[in-house]
């Protein structure tokens, strides 16, 4: 656009000594301001039928994306993990992520395209300028942006269209659903299966290195023993699993050296039996010093008193190990009286 064809009105001005404003030709401001052209009304603001057709399609884009994310829920319960399809020119890949991918690209993309389309085919297309001005807003002012803000929710048609507001809501509702899904990947619910481990009562101590039953002469004061509920075997599929929670460290103290009144009740002529994971973050203890009875878990350095209901002396375990009552069976061999009466390993699992 040349200077000649600024319109005059849009050409800058200077005002004379007696304050009349001069108006200055386009020949002497070649950069002046051009304005705005002429505003086109869209085929949609003066045709109803288009109007309509904008509108079921703007519906049938939310309505697409209800379906595609129905058709991700499918996917996830449909398809098996170890499932592998060919996709041209992919290749070779999971045919349930490349079902959850399409289903769920696909109903994002078209709650992005209807608003898309509803925006530019129906909302209002009315041109505005406005002055630029200080930032600070006036009461008059805000309360203006008040009155714009519903002026614009009217002339969006969005109360009075209900199709697509229905639509709309509809696809916004079920997209978050896709993500409620993937919660189950992170598997079943521990339910009570933390507080419990596979001591029981009869259950006899077996000395975790030789797999023997362990007898009361087997446990010589001073020494640290590991024992785990007879019945379990490495071959288990879930040995690793329940030896994280039943693993036990046996010592021998002289009874009269037991602090602990509860502590010296639930042992048999002086051996006790703890839980083997440390009650910080669960690594197995392993360094026992006979002298203090002091037992020391190597990750944080927890200390606990072992003559004293195991309670923490040093570090940042939360609490005492607990302690398994055990006794002795009628051939002779330590069993336990019962599983262990609180949770053991890390506190958090208590919130369980
Ligand atoms: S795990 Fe034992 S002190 Fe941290």
């Amino acid at each position: 656009m040349s200077s000649q064809d600024i319109p005059e009105e849009n050409l800058p001005s200077e005002q004379d000594a007696a304050g009349h404003t001069l108006q200055k030709t386009a020949d002497e401001h070649p950069f002046a301001d051009p304005g705005l052209p002429p505003h086109e009304h869209r085929v949609q603001d003066v045709d109803e039928r288009a109007a309509k057709s904008s509108e079921r399609t703007v519906a049938l884009l939310f309505t697409i994306s209800m379906l595609a994310t129905i058709g991700f829920i499918a996917s996830y319960v449909a398809f098996p993990v170890e499932k592998i399809v060919y996709i041209w020119p992919i290749g070779h890949i999971s045919a349930l992520n490349f079902a959850l991918g399409v289903t769920l690209g696909i109903a994002l993309f078209c709650i992005g395209a209807g608003a898309v389309h509803w925006a530019r085919t129906l909302m209002s297309d009315v041109e505005i300028v406005d002055e630029r001005h200080a930032i600070e807003a006036e009461p008059e002012v805000r309360a203006k942006v008040m009155s714009d803000f519903a002026a614009g929710a009217e002339e969006s048609g969005f109360g009075r269209r209900k199709l697509i507001r229905n639509t709309m809501f509809g696809a916004m509702a079920l997209v978050p659903l896709s993500g409620v899904i993937l919660l189950r990947d992170l598997g079943p619910l521990p339910e009570d299966k933390l507080r419990h481990t596979r001591w029981a009562r009869g259950k006899m101590l077996v000395n975790m290195n030789t797999h023997e039953p362990l007898r009361p002469e087997d446990v010589a004061v001073g020494s640290l023993t590991f024992a785990m509920p007879e019945g379990m075997s490495e071959h288990d599929h879930d040995f690793q699993t329940e030896i994280a929670k039943a693993a036990l460290m046996i010592v021998r103290i002289q009874p009269e050296d037991i602090k602990d009144k509860r502590e010296l009740e639930w042992s048999h002529e002086g051996i006790v039996a703890y839980s083997k994971i440390c009650t910080h973050v669960g690594c197995p203890i392993s360094l026992y010093e006979q002298q203090t009875h002091h037992a020391l878990c190597p990750c944080h350095q927890s200390t606990f008193d072992l003559s004293d209901g195991a309670r923490v002396i040093f570090g940042p375990a939360g609490h005492a190990l607990p302690q398994l009552r055990i006794g002795v069976n009628e051939e002779g061999y330590l069993e336990a009286l019962g599983d262990f009466e609180e949770p053991v390993g890390p506190s958090f699992w208590e919130r369980g």
